[in-house]
């Protein structure tokens, strides 16, 4: 009988999505699985891909606020080597089609929102806003420091740009925010200010969590849903992100 790997004390990597539709499929690939449940949330641990890379599969549910908790659980628990949040996202960017994969070269809390100053009666003025730095703690400098946005982790993004797959692939910036946007004046608006590709729910909480622990991060998104395209929202694309993941674990030995 093989020894069992001890995902608590050994190398792996923690693979999120927010939905069934993010995680299923990756879930029933994985070989020896096994469930470790903390709080309200389930991990699925064992191996993925061709080199049976160890990971930690974890649906962490919609949201900033799931996200935050769900990662501060793993990275507590696991103290993976790595961290990709994935799943499926909306268009910003009008160049992005549905079914595209945004590879995050920095991910945007586009919720943080710092506004200026109005009189009472003065009405309310949804432009008149700066990004807002937030307070992260740095743990290997066990100090503080204010950040606008979060980077992904070069080397794993250069390793996304390599993985061949049929899907178009590319560079961009996502923002997450609990939010879903359908005014198109309100997204390009969103786009001045953050640079963002494409938005979500979950991304930002996640990068941020992991710039506070020092712990590499990257996230991958498929548009499944461009209102800045008239496409219309079609989550069946939340299979094929994680097709593209397989692969990409399969790419991470490098890492
Ligand atoms: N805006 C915000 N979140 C979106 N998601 C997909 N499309 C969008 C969008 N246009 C993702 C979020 C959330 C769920 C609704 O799907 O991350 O988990």
């Amino acid at each position: 009988m093989m020894d069992r790997y001890d995902f608590r004390n050994k190398p792996s990597v923690l693979i999120q999505g927010a939905m069934e539709t993010e995680t299923e499929y990756m879930i029933a690939r994985l070989l020896d699985a096994e469930c470790v449940a903390l709080g309200n949330w389930r991990f699925h641990t064992g191996f993925l891909g061709k080199h049976r890379e160890p990971v930690i599969i974890s649906r962490t549910y919609q949201g900033m606020v799931n996200a935050a908790a769900a990662t501060s659980l793993a990275l507590a628990h696991f103290m993976p080597r790595a961290v990709i949040n994935q799943g499926i996202a909306g268009g910003h960017d009008p160049q992005f089609h549905r079914g595209d994969i945004v590879l995050g070269e920095r991910v945007v809390p586009m919720g943080a929102m710092l506004y200026g100053f109005a009189e009472a009666g003065a009405g309310i003025d949804a432009d008149d806003f700066k990004p807002l730095p937030i307070e992260i703690y740095n743990r290997r400098a066990q100090t503080t420091e204010k950040a606008i946005d979060f980077p992904c982790d070069r080397r794993l993004l250069e390793l996304a740009e390599k993985v061949e797959s049929p899907y178009r692939t590319a560079r961009g910036v996502i923002g997450s925010a609990d939010e879903w946007n359908n005014q198109l004046d309100r997204i390009a608006l969103l786009r001045r200010r953050y640079g963002t590709t494409t938005e979500d729910m979950e991304s930002a909480a996640v990068a941020q969590l992991c710039l506070s622990y020092g712990i590499p991060f990257i996230g991958i998104r498929i548009l499944s849903n461009s209102i800045v395209n008239a496409e219309d929202y079609d989550e069946a694309v939340g299979e094929d992100v994680q097709k593209f993941m397989i692969k990409y674990v399969e790419a991470l030995q490098e890492f």
